[in-house]
């Protein structure tokens, strides 16, 4: 993108175009009757002067005081080529396809969620049209204002149609879009149709688009966006170019919280950052709404501190749980029930520790056949799960699993989940310590003796075994049901457990739920709700729960929400605290001491003892 103004390469969030509807998710998405307190290029109206010049102040484009608050992801939505982060690949094989203009006619965008594929194709849509007064064919140079990108961006332009696949899944909204296609622009270049979530249309609407993928006007152009490239039937694929989104690298992702923090006026310790980029596994936008928290916790003008981002996390942090797992592979039973007890101290959720170290074996396993890549996960977790499986024996990896998926049943029903957890580390710690069958074997033919039962040994080498305690899985192993939430909270729950960071937030911020049973939800939206929170929730339910779920947001009357629950229970629990005859003493005899914060402590648990030199056969 040579030819883009230097002046102008601030981010795009600088640009000056309103959006198009404030709760949609989105670039397109700015509120047309918020009170702006900007934008035509060049206003004087910004509220501080422009650093820049031609360029509206950064927050410029904040509804100034409807209450409403824009999260940061909305917020700063890329509206230029350079303003995305870490999917330069894409970039530079769109620039060169463009200025060659060898451009597909079908585009396929996928990747992990909040990598960029809805703003990937609203840009893409923009420099397909793209029109100004020097520039006259497709371009990525987005900094100008096009002729058609107001409207576009406006959602208004007649030639471009964005359908979410999720909601019009049927075969006859996509004959609409068929019908429409062959009739040439009436503005633009192209006819451009965006289907995002395309991985939700049903088969029939797939065998439809497909006739007119394969033989597409030279006016129409694609493009899709989807999470699931699995559930996109091969013959779709097979005519689009398809373009993989990256995770975004932690380091790259730091930078980018950084500046937005700064851009906010905020202060945060850059460790803070580190764990919440951390935390986002290569997701801008759940790095931006981890961040958003953050900053919604801090006083203001205080910096944020790490401890802070720290207890808010609560451990969604997968490094933690490899750090768990190997532990447990290695046999270091000790260590193992520190590490789960840290965890479990920070908040962690004892069903949701099972789960990652379910995907640990999961994703130890599969890089142990096909390499780091195949574990679809951030780098640094990537290589240490495939050191991890080099490690360690098929045999034990899938003794492990099967035991892992009986250990998460039980921590699901057991009393005290916690305890469940942390007899199924010690069981696996012990039987990851056991020799394999074929090592037994060997043992005895050479008359030697048989090693493990002892606490400390490393993992087993790569050696072939069935697993030693075979007999331990040998118990046909039931697959675990879908989960089907019961109540409202245990939806929320669910939704922590699948790391829906965005949505979780969201349900907390925004649902006043006005009645529940499983399958259906009524709710009153909270002020500022994303218009498409019902969709999106009901997409998601109906994916992990394996049932249809009727998300209505039309009731009146919702009860609080979950944020304002929790608010209510703090400053009740703060005041309980403050009224405590022992805690009003120690404040007269400390004038001038301060309640900094309240925890409750983890109840002390008696540590299981753990077998020395003892026979497999005891295990279950
Ligand atoms: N590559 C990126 N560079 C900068 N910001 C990004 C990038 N990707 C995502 N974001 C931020 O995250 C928000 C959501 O991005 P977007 O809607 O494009 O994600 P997505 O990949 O379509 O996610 P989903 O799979 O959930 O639909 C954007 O508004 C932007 O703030
Ligand atoms: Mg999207």
């Amino acid at each position: 993108m040579s030819d883009v103004d230097p002046s102008l390469d601030g981010p795009p969030w600088e640009e000056d175009v309103p959006e198009r509807d404030e709760n949609t998710d989105d670039m397109f998405g700015a509120p047309p009757a918020a009170p702006e307190p900007v934008a035509t290029p060049g206003a004087e109206s910004a509220p501080t002067p422009a650093p820049a010049p031609a360029k509206a102040e950064p927050f410029a484009d904040e509804p100034a005081d409807d209450g409403a608050y824009k999260v940061l992801a909305r917020k700063y939505r890329p509206r230029t080529f350079e303003d995305l982060i870490g999917q330069e690949a894409m970039v530079r094989t769109l620039t060169n396809a463009f200025a060659t203009g060898r451009i597909a006619h079908a585009f396929m965008l996928t990747g992990v969620r909040g990598v960029g594929k809805t703003t990937t194709a609203r840009l893409l849509a923009r420099a397909l049209n793209n029109e100004t007064d020097v520039i006259d064919k497709p371009s990525l140079s987005l900094t100008a204002h096009g002729r058609h990108d107001a409207s576009i961006m406006a959602g208004q332009h007649m030639d471009v149609m964005e359908m979410d696949a999720a909601s019009h899944t049927g075969v006859n909204d996509i004959r609409d879009i068929l019908e429409s296609v062959r009739y040439a622009p009436v503005e633009a270049r192209y006819k451009v149709y965006v289907l995002d979530e395309v991985h939700m249309l049903s088969t029939q609407a797939f065998n439809a688009l497909l006739k007119t993928l394969e033989e597409p006007p030279p006016h129409a152009k694609f493009i899709f966006a989807t999470t699931e490239i699995r559930k996109v039937p091969v013959t779709i694929l097979s005519r689009c170019q398809r373009f993989d989104l990256r995770r975004v690298e932690p380091e790259v992702l730091v930078g980018h919280l950084g500046r937005i923090a700064d851009r906010e006026g905020m202060k945060i310790e850059q460790e803070a950052l580190a764990l919440i980029s951390r935390a986002a596994e290569g997701s801008v936008r759940d790095g931006l709404s981890l961040l958003d928290q953050a900053l919604v916790q801090a006083e203001s003008g205080a910096t944020v501190q790490t401890a802070t981002v720290r207890d808010m996390l609560g451990l969604a942090d997968r490094t933690q749980t490899i750090a768990l797992f190997e532990s447990v592979m290695a046999g270091r039973t000790a260590e193992a029930l520190e590490n789960f007890r840290t965890l479990y101290g920070y908040g962690a959720d004892p069903v949701q520790v099972t789960n990652d170290l379910l995907e640990h074996c999961h994703a130890a396993s599969v890089a142990k056949m096909l390499g780091p890549n195949a574990t679809r996960l951030p780098n640094d977790q990537a290589q240490k799960l495939t050191a991890l499986g080099a490690a360690i024996s098929a045999g034990t990896l899938s003794r492990t699993w099967q035991m892992l998926l009986k250990a998460l049943d039980e921590v699901r029903r057991a009393p005290n989940p916690a305890d469940a957890v942390e007899m199924a580390i010690v069981r696996l710690a012990y039987a990851a310590d056991l020799p394999g069958p074929e090592e037994a074997l060997k043992a005895i033919q050479s008359g030697g003796t048989l090693p493990g039962g002892g606490g400390a040994g490393g993992p087993r080498g790569g050696g072939g075994g069935g697993g030693a305690s075979a007999m331990l899985a040998a118990r046909p192993m039931a697959q675990p049901a879908l989960p089907d939430p019961q109540t409202f909270e245990a939806v929320v729950a669910l939704i922590g457990e699948k790391r829906e960071i965005t949505l979780q937030m969201d349900v907390e911020r925004y649902v006043r739920p006005v009645s529940f049973k499983p399958g259906a939800i009524v709710y009153e939206p909270a002020q500022g709700s994303p218009v498409d929170l019902a969709r999106r929730l009901a997409s998601r339910l109906k994916e992990w729960t394996g049932r249809t779920w009727l998300i209505a947001a039309n009731g009146q009357g919702g009860g609080e929400t979950l944020i304002e629950v929790e608010k209510k229970a703090r400053s009740a629990r703060r005041a309980a605290v403050e009224a405590d005859p022992f805690v009003v003493s120690i404040m007269q005899a400390f004038p001038g001491a301060e309640i900094k914060d309240i925890k409750t402590l983890a109840p002390a648990v008696e540590m299981p003892a753990i077998p020395e030199d003892d026979e497999v056969g005891e295990e279950d």
